[in-house]
């Protein structure tokens, strides 16, 4: 439909591994062996994400989440189940799903080491066919979002982590795609920093309404720019809505701070429908000196954690 930007109906992908023989014999042996184990990584999935849309795709180490990327964006064909980039099937039509899409995989720079990012620009631009005026239009509406300046005549190679981050991400959307990756953009990066890549890239989906799919482990970015989230664990979605709604499932929960006798903080995530607090504080005081007490709401961080571990919901 027109809406829609991704649609994935039941997608798996299995990876075939060699199971391994240790020492050098057992190297030798691996180079002729057929015993091969089968990695379910992405296990019938289904989502679907309308045109404009930020989503959160979040999940553990080895959750399955670069995998899906990597089926969006056509490098690993899915291994059954269908999906569909505006409208084209990723691994078949790869140059023309890569003309409308964006790609930043953290810490691995898709920009040319030597050039100065300005000529990496001219060099995208050409590639991707930018009318002129649309070229000088987006730079101007990254001026608007971004000091660009201290980058625009530097290589690459010279660039901090935090700007080369910036720099591939402004080349990401240079070209105006449909839709652009984010797979753990503010991985390694300094406070200030993740914070201008968020404005950043608030300030592109809300100018160009690109849909924007993003894959972190910080919560700080989740909060700033996804209203829904997707989550999988294991390969398998357990949880797909609304952040609010995600919330809301646990606004009975709290986080109790307690300060012990020795000022170290012990911590306690209760769901006071079936916990009493005071009847924690007062188990723990039998034990323990207790100095200061704090009762917190619970962070998006302690939810999707507390999802993790009970696997769904
Ligand atoms: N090329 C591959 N060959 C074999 N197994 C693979 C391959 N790529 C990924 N896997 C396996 O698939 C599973 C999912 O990996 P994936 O990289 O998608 O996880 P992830 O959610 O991105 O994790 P992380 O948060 O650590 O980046 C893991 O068990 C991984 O070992
Ligand atoms: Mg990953």
């Amino acid at each position: 439909m027109a809406d829609e930007a991704i649609l994935m109906k039941n997608v798996c992908k299995d990876f075939k591994v060699l199971n391994r023989h240790e020492g050098l014999k057992g190297s030798i042996q691996d180079l002729f062996s057929r015993d091969y184990r089968t990695v379910s990584a992405v296990k019938d999935v289904s989502v679907t994400v309308n045109k404009g849309e930020i989503v959160g795709y979040l999940g553990p180490n080895g959750a399955g989440k670069s995998t899906t990327i990597k089926m969006m964006t056509g490098v690993l064909e899915p291994t059954s189940g269908q999906i569909l980039v505006n409208g084209l099937v990723p691994y078949k039509d790869r140059t023309r799903n890569c003309e409308n899409i964006g790609v930043v995989f953290g810490q691995r720079s898709q920009l040319w080491w030597s050039l100065p990012l300005i000529e990496s620009f001219k060099l995208l631009r050409d590639i991707y066919l930018v009318p002129q005026k649309e070229y000088e239009d987006m730079i101007a509406l990254y001026r608007s979002l971004v000091d660009i300046e201290p980058i625009l005549h530097k290589p690459v190679r010279q660039m901090s982590l935090g700007q080369r981050t910036l720099s591939d991400i402004l080349a990401a959307f240079l070209h105006n795609p449909g839709i652009v990756f984010l797979d753990e953009p503010t991985i390694g990066l300094d406070v200030s920093m993740k914070s201008k890549i968020r404005d950043l890239i608030r300030g592109l989906n809300k100018e160009k309404h690109t849909t924007v799919i993003l894959t972190t482990h910080d919560m700080g970015d989740v909060d700033a720019l996804c209203r829904r989230i997707v989550i999988i664990d294991k390969g398998k979605k357990i949880y797909d809505n609304d952040i609010e709604h995600l919330k809301s499932y646990f606004g009975s929960y709290r986080t109790l701070r307690m300060r012990l006798g020795d000022d170290t903080w012990e911590e306690r995530v209760i769901d006071e429908k079936t916990t009493d607090v005071m009847e924690v504080i007062s188990q723990m005081q039998k034990t323990h000196k207790i100095k200061d007490i704090q009762l917190q709401e619970i962070s998006t961080e302690e939810v999707i954690k507390k999802i993790y571990e009970g696997g769904s919901l």
